[in-house]
């Protein structure tokens, strides 16, 4: 039994049209791509089957508007102008909406998409690091460089070392240039504070900020933390609640401890550090 009756698994169907027929491609080739590329893609189980359908909305206008734009983003891709910056605190559906704008865009396309965590894929690339061999000769990163969309996860949580910020400069600059479009998460603000030890520009540094400020549309937003809602709590109006009732959030523990310690690795003095500190807010 061919496991596509329209072709037989040939690929190719006649079809006919206004009493001349033709052969044209089948569509199964287009569903087996998009298959293959979702298995391809790295998703975690645990978002496997977020959708932007299934992302719950209330009342919250900048929640709203980041779901307009990530739409956009899959109606306009590959030809988006821009990739897209989620930022907020946790729990506020990041990490879901970049995943769910991620299958969108490969179901439509049959393009290639690839998820990664950042920290899970520098240690990744460390692992494999063989000096002798050029990016993109790299087998982990060559997927990376050349996904038609790349989802990278939690940026700016990496502790930031001159071969991090080389490495994620390298990956960034080699998509940019390529005009291939990229999807980052992060838990840091993008204040243009070179003193806050937590604003995104600290945390992955001048030149890395700066492509990115080009390459994407930031969407910034606060919200209800999902994974504090009690079971069965899912409605508009409990997310709705949960947000309200939650002080104005700080940033993970581990960022300031981290971004210290940066702060003294960089002080240590490394010629190329291309990083300004003014260290202002750094013990506080
Ligand atoms: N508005 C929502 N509707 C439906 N599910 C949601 C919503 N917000 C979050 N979730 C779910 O809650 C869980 C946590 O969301 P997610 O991991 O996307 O948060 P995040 O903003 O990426 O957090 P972090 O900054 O910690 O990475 C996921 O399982 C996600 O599917
Ligand atoms: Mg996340
Ligand atoms: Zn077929």
């Amino acid at each position: 039994m061919p496991a596509c009756d329209s072709c037989d698994d040939t690929s190719w169907k006649t079809i006919t049209v206004d009493g001349v027929s033709r052969v044209t491609r089948c569509d199964c080739v287009h569903t087996r791509a998009v298959e293959q590329h979702l298995r391809d893609a790295r998703i975690p189980p645990r978002y496997q089957r977020c959708s932007l359908d299934n992302f719950i909305t209330y009342d919250n206008e900048k929640l709203l508007s980041a779901l307009r734009i990530a739409r956009r983003f899959i109606d306009e891709f590959p030809h988006a102008p821009k990739g897209l910056m989620l930022i907020g605190p946790p729990g506020i559906g990041k990490t879901h909406i970049a995943v769910a704008v991620l299958r969108e865009a490969i179901k439509r396309t049959g393009l290639r998409g690839l998820y990664h965590d950042t920290r899970a894929l520098l240690r990744e690339i460390r692992a494999t690091y063989d000096p002798t061999l050029t990016a993109v000769e790299s087998d982990v990163l060559r997927p990376v460089m050349t996904a038609d969309l790349l989802v990278l996860d939690d940026l700016g949580a990496e502790r930031m070392t001159d071969w991090v910020e080389e490495t994620m400069s390298s990956i960034v600059n080699s998509r940019y240039n390529e005009r291939r479009l990229t999807i980052f998460t992060s838990n840091y603000e993008n204040i243009p504070d070179e003193g806050d030890m937590n604003s995104l520009l600290v945390r992955v540094g001048f030149r890395l900020h700066s492509r990115l400020n080009e390459m994407c549309e930031f969407l910034e937003y606060d919200g209800c933390d999902y994974r504090t809602l009690p079971p069965n709590a899912s409605s508009p109006q409990d997310l709705y609640t949960n947000w309200k009732a939650q002080p104005r959030r700080k940033l993970p523990a581990r960022s300031s401890g981290q971004a210290r310690a940066q702060l003294r690795d960089k002080e240590r003095g490394d010629g190329k550090a291309d990083l300004k500190w003014s260290g202002g807010r750094a013990g506080s």
